[in-house]
Order: structure tokens, then sequence, then C-alpha cells
């Protein structure tokens, strides 16, 4: 992996204020915090302990008990039910191979193994189709269904707490398919559930020999390191599932041990600073010059957004600073042709990550050229920009220039190279999060919309008149109710 960050406005000076930041903000100690196992997501008492699924060899301990054989038992019974899919050994309820694998989740238990499943696609098994469901919207699940033979399809319920409302109501959805086409006794061949809430998981009805389980000290949207990935390991085998996570090690051991100065998601976390807190950048776009890496925008906004959108600090103070950027993106060079006359041309300044792959994983000719040649006249243009003089005088070909981005450049895409991207990322976040001083694992900010749509559900079905809502809402309710009936 190669980090170039030169094309941002950092002189020497800000460089060594911003280093010295980072250490009057101890982010080496929390660093160090985490890796022990302490609790450092205070608001939920629990620790934050994603790397160690990334490291099944290594001894963690979370209140005192080694988590590690706890991770290796899991590994090991994934790693098996991966093989009886692929070799056929597992079958479904009529005796045919299982083709098609569904999993059904959000947020965390989705958009992690979706993007990596997309990003490895050139690996994937020829033979099985993985398909990912999320939205509550039962369009999402009904376009599934309907694409899928129920004979062939396991269904991965996956849900951290197995209560999240979207990913129960497709997998109830989803039961009710299975039984009206095989019978009740089929559930147990073409349900899978990935959870940390083993009572939950039975009483829904799902075989207990079919339960994968992580911990509460993994957060959802760190999670596709462990039984979340499920689907990954299902779509490109287990050994390539365990070079992933392997990959992701490897930062792990390079943001524990290289110096600060040299430290990769320590730069890329000061550089976002600087950005954003010293020069009023507040959003940053994402856009991965590789048509595999599509869907890598959409699960860095919740590994970002949700991790560092917040306002209080960690004691619960309002913080009057700014903290995690919008984050936006999408595959170059489709961007091009969309949002990027803003990032040239509009009046405000948008940081960009440029993430590029040398070499391609197919053979066409002259593609991967012309596509590398536009992702370095991307950050180059957004750079150095063009003059009134060199414009002609014509004010509306000045490109103002002095645009800062950052482009990280990877050999190839593989999972040992997403492993390492994703977990960068994870700890940039993390050394932002020091650096704000707010809680980067909790999300409060998704209760109050979950708490208000149960009180409008039950007056959307007709079944509860509350009165009490704001005249907006009760007039789009009365819209609602009567374009419905
Ligand atoms: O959006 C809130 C959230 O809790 C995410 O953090 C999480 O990834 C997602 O919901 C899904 O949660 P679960 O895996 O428990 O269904």
């Amino acid at each position: 992996m190669f980090f170039d960050f030169s094309k941002n406005g950092i002189d020497d000076d800000a460089f060594g204020s911003l280093l010295d930041l980072a250490r009057d903000r101890d982010v080496e100690g929390l660093r160090d915090r985490m890796f022990s196992g302490e609790a450092i997501n205070s608001t939920e008492g629990r620790a934050v302990l994603h790397v160690a699924l990334r490291d099944a060899s290594g001894t963690y301990r979370v209140d005192g008990d080694d988590v590690s054989p706890g991770i290796r038992a899991v590994n090991g019974r994934m790693a098996s039910f991966v093989e009886a899919i692929h070799s056929g050994t597992w079958t479904g309820a009529t005796g045919k191979r299982i083709r098609t694998i569904v999993n059904i989740g959000i947020g965390g238990s989705h958009l992690g193994p979706q993007a990596v499943a997309t990003a490895l696609s050139p690996y994937a098994h020829t033979e099985i189709d993985v398909r990912f469901v999320s939205n509550v919207d039962g369009h999402d699940l009904a376009g599934t269904l309907a694409a899928v033979n129920p004979e062939e399809t396991i269904f991965l319920i996956a849900s951290k707490t197995f209560t999240t409302q979207e990913t129960m109501t497709n997998a109830v959805s989803a039961r009710a398919w299975i039984i009206d086409n095989l019978g009740d006794d089929a559930v147990a061949r073409h349900f899978a559930a990935l959870s940390t809430n083993r009572d939950a998981v039975i009483s829904f009805g799902i075989d207990p020999d079919n339960i994968f389980e992580f911990w509460d000290w993994v957060g959802g949207r760190y999670s596709l390191w462990s039984a979340i990935g499920l689907s990954i390991a299902l779509a490109v085998g287990w050994e390539r599932f365990s070079e992933l996570l392997a990959g992701a090690h490897e930062m792990d051991e390079h943001f524990r041990q290289a110096p600060l100065e040299e430290n990769l998601p320590v730069l890329m976390a000061l550089v976002g600073v600087w950005n954003i807190n010293f020069l009023g950048m507040k959003s940053l776009s994402v856009l991965p010059y590789d048509q595999r890496l599509r869907l890598f925008p959409a699960m860095l906004q919740q590994l970002d957004m949700e991790s560092n959108g917040k306002r209080v600090g960690i004691e619960g103070e309002a913080v009057d600073y700014p903290t995690a950027p919008v984050i936006f993106g999408e595959a170059g060079t489709n961007g091009q042709h969309s949002f990027h006359q803003l990032l040239h041309q509009g009046t405000d300044v948008v940081p960009a990550d440029f993430i590029v792959v040398a070499e391609p994983a197919h053979n066409l000719g002259g593609h991967q050229d012309k596509l590398l040649s536009h992702a370095l006249a991307q950050s180059q243009a957004l750079m150095t920009g063009r003059t009134l003089e060199e414009a002609d005088g014509n004010p509306h070909r000045v490109f103002p220039g002095n645009r800062p981005s950052n482009t990280i450049v990877l050999k190839r895409l593989d999972p040992r190279s997403v492993g390492k991207l994703i977990a960068l990322y994870e700890h940039k976040v993390f050394v932002q999060g020091a650096i704000w001083g707010i809680n980067s694992f909790d999300q409060w900010g998704v209760e109050l919309g979950k708490e208000l749509a149960g009180h409008l559900l039950g007056e959307i079905t007709g079944e509860r008149d509350t009165k009490a809502k704001d005249s907006s809402t009760a007039g789009l309710m009365e819209v609602l109710r009567s374009w419905r009936s």
C-alpha cells in the first residue's frame, strides 16, 4: 500500500503541530487501551476488540477472560460450514445443492460484507450466488425472492442484537416464504444466524447448530471480521477470508507499532483533522477508481459518520469544533460525470480520497491505462487548477485549485489488500475520535428515530391515534392515510 498525502496544504510546521496534537490527545494511550481490551466504549461499558478477530493466534482479554479460544472455535465452525456448502455435502430440505446465499442484515451487518464480497468478486465461487437484502422496504426482499429457488437457497440472518426491526421483518417474511414452499421442517436446512443473541435466535426458530456467534465487544460497523463475515467466506472461500483477516491484522500491527510520523492511520487522521478543524472543510469525498470498490463509499459512510458523528465529548460536554466529515463518493470515472463539477469549481472545498489499484483483474486492453490516467488527472486538476490567464480570460473555465486530496495505491485488489484498506480507515476513524475526545463506538443518534417510528407505526396501521404529533407530521400522516385508502 502506498499512501500519498503530498497534495495537501500542510507544511513542516503544521505537520509537526499535528503530531504534537496527536501526542497531547494521547492517541497512543487510547490505542493501547483498545488493544488491551479495556472498556473504552464508555457509554455502553464495552471493550472494542475487533482487532482480536483478525489475530486468532493471539491472546486478548476482556474482563480477565481470554476471548481468543472462542474466536478460533467459531472460525472453525464457519470454515466447516463453508466447506459443506461448497462441496455440496450440505443440501437443502429436498436434497438439492445450495446455490444461493441471501444475507439479511442492515448497517454493519450488511454494508461491510456486501462491499467486501463485491470487491473480491473475481475470487468468487462460480456456482454460488451471494445476495444481500437490507431494506425494510419490501421491494428489496421481494425482488430477491422472485429471482431465487427456495430449494437451493440459504438465508443468513445477520444481526448482532437480533432485534433490529428491518432485519427481523425481512427474516420473518423469508421464513414464511420457505415454509410456504418447502414446509415447516425446511427451516433448519435453509436458515443460519450470525448473532450475539442466542436466545432470540432460538426463539425465532433457527436450529442452534446453525448459530455462528460473536460478542458484544465487536461493534456493528466493525463486525465483518466476525461471524457477520460468513457471506464473504461463502462467496470467496475460507482461505480467502483468512487472508482478508490477515491483511487487516498487518494494518493493526503497523498501527500498534509504527511511530506516529510513519503511521498511516495516524497520518490520514491528521490530514483529515487539518482539513476539517483548521481549514474548515467539513466534507470528504471517497473516490475509488475501481468498479469493484463501488460500495466502499457507502460502507465508509457508516464507519466514519456513525462512529464520529457526535456532538458531545466523553464526559457529555458539548464540543465546540466540528467532528466527522460528511462523506459521499462514487467509483471513478462515474463520479466525474456527476458531482466532480462541484469538487473542481463549487464554492465549498471538498477534500478527496482517491483509491487506485495498479493491476486490474480483467484483461481488456486499454481500459486500465485510461482509468489510471483519469484518477491522476483528477487529483492533479484539483491541486493545480487553472488560472484566468490560462483560461484565456474566461472565468467559467477557471479552476481555483489548491484543493486537497490523498491517494491510496494498492498493487492489486486481493483479500489481503482489501483487509488492509478497511483496517486503515477503521484506525483513521479511531485516531480522529481520540483527537476530538468523543466516543467513536456508540450510536445513540439512531435511537430517537427508531422510537418515534414505533409510535407512528400504530397510526400508519390505524391501530392507534396518539394525536401527539407536530402539525407537519400530522399533515403528512393525513395525506398518506387518505392516499393509501
Ligand atoms: O444503525 C444502528 C445499528 O445499531 C448499527 O450500528 C448496526 O450496524 C445496525 O444497526 C444493525 O444492527 P444489528 O446487527 O444488531 O441488527
